[in-house]
């Protein structure tokens, strides 16, 4: 799959991969963050070792543990500890990928505190770790109000630069569409569906629109079969958070449907 659009993004976060900065990168979901700096990384010839953050990540898990068998055995020697992700990127020299950071505790948020400036960590019985050149934490997040997440501390932010996503404009969305989909001979009834996705994230009755993967959704629904109203509304109202003073979500896709252009917007 090709990178459409994001040549400025893409370019900072290229060069800021070069230097070896620490980098976030922010924004809703569906904008493409993990897409991008995935490709990113490869095209760079990064080797990355990726974690996934949620809730209930440990400290151990991202450091590394002890193996009991083995301590029992030997004692607390290097080669009982069975190395995290964190671990294994500082030696190598690799980048740790971390998608959705801010979904990770506080508390393991923070071991990566003297990691991304000093390049060492301590452990408990091992001592300490220190980062090869090439090491650097590369991470993306959702903003406060998409997710249950734990927001950054502000020791972390100020380890990152930062780069934000919004949504692309429609012309790019849809070639991202047509990539996903593979939108011959159906690329009105794709057209359709984007426009209607996109008129979600303007209502004013919907705190949290639909992503570029409701589209996806919408489409694939259609290749199989489905005709456009019945995929709309299998796909759309569970994927849309609407304000306290909204109706029904399916009511609300079913109107948008009909024509997505008549609706109130949101006030900014
Ligand atoms: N610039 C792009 N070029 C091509 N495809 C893209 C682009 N951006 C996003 N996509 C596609 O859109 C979908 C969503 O992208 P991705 O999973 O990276 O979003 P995300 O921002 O990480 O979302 P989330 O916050 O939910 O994790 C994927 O199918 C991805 O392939
Ligand atoms: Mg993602």
């Amino acid at each position: 799959m090709k990178i459409i659009g994001r040549s400025k993004e893409s370019d900072q976060i290229k060069k800021a991969l070069k230097l070896g900065r620490n980098l976030l990168v922010e924004g809703p979901v569906g904008v493409g963050k993990t897409f991008l700096i995935q490709n990113l990384l490869k095209d760079a010839k990064k080797k990355f070792v990726r974690v996934d953050g949620d809730t209930r990540y440990t400290e151990q898990k991202l450091t590394g543990w002890f193996d009991p068998p083995i301590v029992l055995k030997k004692g607390y020697v290097k080669e009982a500890f069975v190395e995290g992700p964190l671990v294994q990127a500082m030696r190598e020299g690799q980048v740790l990928f971390i998608n959705e950071l801010n979904r990770m505790p506080e508390a393991v948020q923070n071991i990566l505190l003297p990691a991304m400036d000093e390049r060492m960590i301590v452990l408990p019985k091992l001592g300490e770790i220190s980062a090869k050149a090439g090491f650097s934490v590369v991470a993306t997040q959702n903003p406060k109000e998409f997710t249950a997440t734990h927001a950054l501390s502000e020791a972390l932010l100020d380890r990152f630069e930062m780069i934000h996503l919004d949504y692309q404009d429609e012309k790019d969305e849809f070639e991202i569409l047509k990539q996903e989909v593979g939108g011959n001979g159906k690329s009105d009834a794709l057209a359709k569906a984007l426009q209607v996705v996109r008129a979600t994230r303007e209502h004013a009755g919907v705190k949290r629109g639909a992503s570029v993967r409701a589209a996806i959704a919408v489409g694939r629904l259609m290749d199989g079969g489905l005709n456009f109203e019945d995929a709309c509304l299998m796909a759309l109202p569970s994927r849309i958070e609407l304000t306290s003073s909204g109706t029904d979500a399916r009511e609300l896709i079913q109107k948008l449907i009909q024509d997505p252009n008549q609706f109130e917007k949101k006030k900014n």
